[in-house]
């Protein structure tokens, strides 16, 4: 599945992808809060072969690529987790990340606009999620600005870079994002 928006392509991850996405996955400030630290191309490339290679599979993780169209740039990546993992599969949590070089300037919530869109309109989800730190502000903002609302604050839920860190939960459901 690809899309195509006004200033964007968004199409499946794959193996050639791995040095485009180390460029931006590697800085710290990038990967503060997500779960991989790559420190070489090849735990990319382990990256991308633990995603799932078929979307919509329950329980699997399936990863997009974000390419600005100007520069046929890989800048980011959007991660869909079919956390459902009874026959239903109606529910999946999203995560994202840009390069960033590329922030500020709406292509996070471009892509996720669209990516939304078919996970509710194309595969019929009924809820989506995103598990966001409560200190990472441009995550919340995107989140907010995308119509999610706030579930949840879980008090030092996840241990996570070896320390316990809170954890927001936001949640759409089909009905509210089609309302929008
Ligand atoms: C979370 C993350 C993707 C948000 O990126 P972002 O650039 O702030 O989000 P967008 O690309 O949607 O850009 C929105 C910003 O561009 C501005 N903007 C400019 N042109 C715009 C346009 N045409 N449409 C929408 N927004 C536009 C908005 O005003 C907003 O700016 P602000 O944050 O100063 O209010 C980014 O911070 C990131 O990758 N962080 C590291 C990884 C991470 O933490 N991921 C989330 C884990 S939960």
């Amino acid at each position: 599945m690809d899309f195509k928006t006004e200033r964007l392509y968004i199409r499946p991850v794959s193996i050639s992808d791995k040095e485009s996405i180390f460029a931006y996955r590697s800085d710290p400030e990038t990967y503060k809060y997500l779960s991989l630290i790559p420190k070489t191309v090849d735990e990319v490339e382990d990256f991308i072969k633990k995603s799932s290679s078929l979307l919509n599979v329950p329980g699997s993780w399936f990863q997009f690529v974000i390419i600005e169209q100007l520069h046929n740039k890989v800048i980011g990546d959007i991660g869909i987790h079919f956390l459902d993992t009874s026959p239903e599969n109606k529910q999946v949590e999203i995560g994202y990340t840009l390069d960033r070089n590329y922030r500020g300037k709406g292509y996070a919530t471009e892509a996720l606009t669209v990516v939304v869109n078919y996970l509710i309109t194309g595969l019929n989800k009924h809820r989506i999620t995103a598990s966001i730190d409560p200190t990472n502000k441009s995550s919340i903002q995107l989140i907010e600005r995308l119509g999610f609302r706030k579930e949840a604050h879980f008090i030092e839920s996840l241990y996570f870079h070896g320390m316990w860190v809170d954890d927001l939960i936001y949640a759409i459901l089909a009905k509210e994002w089609r309302k929008k």
